[in-house]
């Protein structure tokens, strides 16, 4: 909670992850408010009712169907909205729809006397976030793209099941871009406290680099791959977003890999690009600079590249 009031968070679009993250929102109790915002007015209206149903099996949140009027006082605004991957698209063939209908939302909510964090879920994430810290004139610090949050979360999720060791001591980052040009931070993994390399050698010699490298490929593929099954993937982002909204209203100062501006860091300038970050009610308060290997630190400026130029249009 900010300033000691009520804390609110209002959500830009309540499709599958705008609504699923609300749903995960009720029930980890991480906010007072949350307003539902979208095109489609019947669909907010009927969320806000569904979901107010639950609240007696879940947290005490008041829920309601708002208007951008409502991000005046908003802790948080999300946004969710905008055209989602086909099957067979990129995240990147995204980016002009979803650039333009972007600018009418940021204007509205900063018409409203917004003065709080966004954070931008909408693909292409890393050009979307940095659009919105354009467009909206704040500091970088609170516009946040959620980044590789995600795929960190599948690296550690397939990881411990490949080690069979349980998830919350499985330390490892993927950076860069969300999308294709992502990488492993194979050099910076880790078992416990053990280099990933180290504990495979002791304990379990079967593995090798090759299968490790194939875990990649899926967790970087795993959007296509759910995509083709089931026309879109919701779950696991919105309980990244929970868990980022959490870090941020109760001030965790957690280290998460979301997408921020990056100033000299890394060697990169002008670039929205997903790196682990500390994370507080301040927004993102630091990029922390890991030490990368060679072979990372071109993989992560080759991200970049990527990203600055399907950014062309929008600097
Ligand atoms: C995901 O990685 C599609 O960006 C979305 O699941």
């Amino acid at each position: 909670m900010i300033n000691s009031k009520s804390s609110r968070v209002v959500i830009i679009g309540t499709g599958a992850v705008g609504s699923s993250y609300a749903f995960s929102m009720i029930n980890q109790n991480i906010t007072d408010e949350m307003v539902l915002i979208d095109l489609n007015k019947n669909k907010t209206e009927g969320d806000a009712m569904d979901l107010n149903h639950g609240i007696p099996f879940g947290a005490p949140t008041k829920v309601w169907a708002g208007e951008f009027s409502d991000c005046k006082y908003a802790d948080i605004v999300v946004i969710t909205a905008g055209a989602a991957q086909k099957p067979g698209e990129t995240r990147l063939d995204l980016v002009e729809k979803n650039a333009n209908i972007f600018k009418g939302i940021v204007d509205n909510v900063m018409s409203s006397g917004f003065n709080g964090i966004f954070i931008v879920a909408t693909n292409p994430v890393d050009v979307l976030a940095y659009a919105t810290w354009k467009f909206s004139g704040l500091p970088k610090e609170r516009v946040i793209g959620s980044g590789t949050i995600l795929d960190t979360a599948r690296f550690r999720f397939l990881l411990s099941e490949y080690f069979n060791i349980d998830v919350r001591n499985i330390h490892g980052y993927i950076m860069g871009e969300h999308g294709d040009t992502e990488l492993p931070v194979w050099s910076q993994t880790r078992i416990g406290s053990e280099p990933i390399m180290t504990y495979m050698e002791k304990y379990k010699p079967d593995g090798n680099q090759k299968e490790l490298d194939e875990i990649f490929v899926n967790v970087r593929d795993a959007a296509y791959h759910i995509i083709e099954r089931k026309g879109a993937t919701h779950y696991a982002i919105a309980m990244g977003l929970a868990r980022l909204t959490k870090a941020i209203l109760r001030n965790e100062q957690s280290i998460l890999t979301v997408s921020t501006l990056m100033e000299g860091e890394y060697g990169l300038k002008d670039v929205y690009i997903g790196v682990p970050a500390i994370v507080s009610q301040k927004g993102v308060e630091r990029a922390i600079e890991i030490d990368l290997n060679d072979e990372e630190m071109k993989k992560l400026h080759h991200s970049s590249e990527t990203l600055r130029e399907v950014m062309k249009p929008i600097l």
